[in-house]
């Protein structure tokens, strides 16, 4: 086991005291998704993939019903019964994790106490989904030692707890997110993106390696300020355009059921032109998604860099959850050379774009678009070259 876990058992052991004899290592990872933004939760098509970055979890379980948290890089020390987690609601730093929990036994799993580190190196408010890597990198833990403790030996639904820690959101944190991101931290493989149904979640995989490129991601350091709401209302407005179109559409279940055909017949019905941009965006992203994934196919590089500038444009102008930051990193990495595509990724409101650059220009692109983008927003961003890694997993 490399060096990064035995210091981090040590760093366990120094809080919670005994010795490295029962300590066990989980982790989940944040994502990037590459294209298919805010149409998870209208049932639509999403391409994400799990980075590297992830949230590590050391554990040992207990002989009670006590859950104790502790992180590396927070002063805050969480200690509660899984028998009132609802305790757990208000908490600054913990709520995933017995929000968590709570979802799991409301579901049927039978937990027991444990004790945990957590380690955080997915960048917090970064679009990269560092919630979802602890809500994952938590059901792993809990449902492995759970099941330990009670002779349960099926292997573990995956997708089960991704649900899981999306209804967590939902319940316990107040954002009515979907599940691409709970999926992608859960499900992700080594070198390779998920395309994600979300009205069905069926899914496959697809080798994600793009000759001589590499995914960069630009963190704009902008501060995601009322993010949640405007998330929510984005969700309540694109529910709104469903039910309007369900009139004459009836039987779509979700908005992406709609078709680009359909929604062009039907598009005057929707009166509130606010409601018709966000209506707009999601049923043309929703078909940007296919045709990334068969340019991708194709090795059609210019047909894929062409489709996440569409993104960001729709996301920009119809959508409206970027923002002076996000559009100004995007705007300047198209005019390096070399830059195949750039898009915001995740929520918005701040966070990262993810880029595919060509390797021989990534250091100019680091250099040029950082100077560029501090110059207009007084911002210093930080940039990351990112693998794709695999999904939650005990670390053995
Ligand atoms: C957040 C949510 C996801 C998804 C993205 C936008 O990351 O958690 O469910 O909606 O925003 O695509």
């Amino acid at each position: 086991m490399d060096s990064k876990y035995t210091e981090l058992k040590k760093k366990f052991i120094e809080i919670y005291g005994g010795d490295e004899k029962d300590l066990r290592v989980f982790a989940a990872p944040g994502r990037v998704n590459l294209i298919g933004e805010h149409i998870d939760y209208c049932g639509g098509y999403v391409f994400p993939a799990a980075i590297t970055l992830d949230s590590t979890v050391i554990a040992r379980k207990r002989d009670d019903r006590m859950v104790r948290l502790a992180a590396t890089d927070l002063p805050d020390r969480v200690a509660c019964s899984l028998d009132s987690l609802e305790e757990g609601r208000g908490l600054r730093w913990g709520n995933y994790q017995l929000g968590v929990a709570n979802e799991l036994q409301k579901a049927g799993y039978k937990l027991v106490g444990v004790d945990m580190l957590f380690h955080d190196t997915v960048p917090l408010g970064s679009g990269l989904s560092s919630s979802a890597a602890i809500e994952m990198a938590a059901a792993i833990t809990f449902v492995t030692l759970g099941n330990e403790a009670n002779g349960i030996t099926n292997p573990i639904d995956l997708i089960d707890l991704a649900v899981i820690g999306q209804r967590t959101e939902h319940n316990f944190c107040g954002v009515n997110c979907g599940i691409m991101d709970q999926f992608a931290s859960a499900m992700g493989r080594k070198d390779h993106a998920i395309l994600l149904d979300c009205g069905s979640l069926n899914y496959k995989y697809t080798p994600f390696k793009i000759e001589g490129c590499k995914i960069v991601l630009a963190n704009t350091k902008k501060k995601r300020g009322l993010g949640e709401s405007k998330y929510n209302e984005r969700v309540r407005e694109t529910g709104e355009g469903l039910a309007i179109l369900k009139q004459y559409l009836p039987g779509k279940v979700h908005l992406c059921d709609v078709t680009v055909k359909e929604y062009e017949e039907y598009k005057d019905k929707i009166q509130d032109s606010v409601i018709r941009k966000r209506v707009e965006h999601v049923i043309y992203e929703n078909e940007r998604v296919l045709k990334s994934f068969e340019a991708l196919q194709n090795g059609n590089l210019e047909a894929f860099g062409e489709l996440l500038k569409q993104a960001h444009a729709s996301i920009r102008d119809l959508y409206e959850v970027t923002g002076f930051e996000l559009d100004a990193m995007v705007e300047e990495a198209l005019k390096i050379e070399g830059v195949i595509g750039a898009r915001m990724t995740g929520a918005g409101f701040g966070g990262c774009t993810v880029n595919i650059v060509r390797e021989e220009s990534i250091e100019k692109f680091i250099k040029e678009v950082g100077e560029n983008y501090t110059k207009k927003t007084g911002i210093v961003p930080e940039f990351y070259v990112s693998e794709i890694g695999d999904g939650a997993r005990e670390i053995k």
